[in-house]
């Protein structure tokens, strides 16, 4: 989509009018620019109540020349942030590119620039389609939407830097999703290791790095080694400095995602049905990579880290089995007891390297657990965290991001489920079978986050976990489900993008 504001002077070959419950008769401006004819279509239509403004209503009325639609917003009063990106989702969702790809969208009395702005987002975050490896069906029209923001002028400056950040930002979730949807043998660990390095070309405040096969050896990351070497496409990690030369001794944001670009469930093999959507396990080093990406062309000027833990869960001869026990990166042992709980023992190794570049806060993103599904359903993702500043803070940019998460607990009952293996220091399975079982993931995990300095007698480094099982991607397009996620039709989401975009930059 392409996008641009102005006052109400052009008008495109489609003009949408999202319009107020009780909005009588036309605002002022709304009608600029159309004929006498379609002016008193649009007219008759609200004074006749055929449209009514109410929310989820819409009317099209089509005139030669100018497709018109009325896009009924509600209330006016409690017009809230996610109503108002939820309803530019399923307009655009609604509308056809045959009817001409100039659209001019009116905002008028009642509207502030930052519910434009939300109604445009979500305009723009729907607007996606992943048809890379199929044959593109003729009529099908490729061009980009061009899309003109209109509204008085007294909004222009905010309009305008509102749309293009939340253009470039919104840029960057398509980016998690293309990642997200790639088939795993098109997007295994190397190859994202590729891309990501790719991507940094020419990025002069960019660093990507990467740990390859080799490299994990030397460093003794057990558990990336351990999930990877069951498959011939070699585990590695990836990490990504935004900004490396900027806030020398000042701790800043890390950013760490689990990244199975496939999980078999290695020889704790899952059963056929559940398997075909594992090639989305690894959506949160997705979102990693898409939230560099809009970091950096955001213009962020402070330093980020951001950390993907990518293996290929396979079976196979070469592959680790339920009872072994072997060594992390942090030099703390692990006893298998599914080879299906291969996320955290990824990102055992992901959270201690995290820990070394000493930041701030550390926020992971894993599809970890199948029973966060159970919990929490698919509009939530889990969160649980280790300190209340950070898990407020991150709460709060969720929220307002329309990407809500819940928090759950962590405490002594999990952590010992954990841990009282016989023959480790702790067991990627918990005695307590599916009790609790996110929440014994997530107690997992916290073990692996490091002291300050590593230093026992410090507290932890504060830390919040996401699990984004449920959230990461959708049930498909099957058409009644259209309702409960508009701002995504099928395949994934880019979940948390826009949630640590706002966390990192709005503080
Ligand atoms: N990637 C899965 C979690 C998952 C399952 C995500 C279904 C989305 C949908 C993860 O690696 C896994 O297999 N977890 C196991 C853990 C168990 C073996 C302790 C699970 O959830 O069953
Ligand atoms: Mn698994
Ligand atoms: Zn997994």
């Amino acid at each position: 989509m392409e996008i641009s504001n102005s006052e109400f002077n052009e008008l495109g070959s489609q003009l949408v009018l999202p319009l107020f419950e009780g909005s009588g008769k036309a605002p002022n401006n709304s009608l600029r620019g159309l004929n006498r004819n379609q002016r008193s279509l649009v007219r008759e239509a609200l004074v006749s109540g055929d449209f009514d403004g109410k929310k989820g209503k819409r009317l099209t009325l089509w005139t030669p020349g100018c497709n018109i639609i009325l896009v009924g917003m509600g209330e006016k009063n409690s017009l809230g942030h996610k109503r108002a990106r939820n309803t530019g989702a399923r307009l655009i969702a609604s509308m056809s590119k045959k009817k001409g790809l100039e659209v001019t969208v009116r905002f008028n009395s009642g509207w502030t620039s930052r519910r434009m702005i939300d109604f445009a987002e979500g305009m723009m975050l729907r607007d996606y389609e992943y048809l890379l490896h199929q044959e593109i069906p003729e009529d099908h029209i490729g061009d980009s939407w061009r899309v003109d923001f209109q509204a008085s002028s007294r909004h222009q400056e905010n309009l305008s830097d509102g749309l293009i950040e939340t253009h470039l930002v919104v840029a960057g979730v398509h980016l998690a999703r293309d990642l997200g949807n790639e088939p795993a043998n098109v997007l295994y660990p190397m190859e994202y290791a590729r891309r990501a390095l790719d991507w940094s070309k020419g990025k002069s405040n960019v660093e990507v790095e990467v740990y390859d096969w080799e490299k994990l050896q030397e460093l003794g990351m057990g558990g990336l080694i351990n999930v990877g070497k069951g498959s011939e496409r070699k585990p590695c990690m990836v990490l990504f400095t935004l900004n490396p030369d900027a806030d020398e001794g000042v701790q800043r944001p890390c950013i760490v995602g689990k990244g199975i670009t496939f999980d078999t469930g290695g020889i704790s093999i899952k059963p056929t049905g559940g398997m075909w959507d594992m090639k989305y396990d690894m959506c949160g080093a997705a979102t990693v990579f898409g939230l560099m990406d809009s970091l950096h062309s955001t213009g962020y000027q402070s330093r980020v880290n951001g950390i993907a833990c990518l293996a290929e869960n396979m079976p196979g001869s070469g592959a680790y089995r339920p009872g072994d026990v072997f060594k992390t990166y942090s030099g703390k042992t692990i006893e298998v007891f599914s080879t299906d709980a291969e996320g955290r023992n990824v990102l055992s190794d992901g959270l201690w390297k995290a820990g070394e570049l000493d930041p701030e806060y550390i926020v992971d993103l894993a599809t970890l657990t199948g029973a966060v599904v159970t919990a929490l359903g698919n509009q939530i993702s889990g969160m649980w965290a280790n300190e209340e500043g950070i898990a407020k803070r991150l709460k709060a940019a969720a929220k307002r991001s329309g990407e809500p998460v819940w928090r759950m607990p962590l405490n002594a009952q999990f952590r010992k489920y954990m841990t009282d293996s016989a023959f480790a220091d702790i067991r990627n399975g918990s005695i307590g079978g599916r009790a609790g079982s996110s929440n014994t993931a997530a107690s997992f995990l916290e073990f692996f986050v490091p002291h300050r300095d590593f230093n026992e007698e410090a507290d932890k480094i504060p830390w919040v976990h996401l699990d984004i099982a449920g959230t990461a991607w959708g049930p498909g397009s099957k058409a009644r489900s259209e309702g409960v996620n508009p701002l995504f039709q099928y395949g994934t989401s880019g979940v948390h993008v826009r949630t640590l975009h706002r966390l990192i930059t709005e503080g």
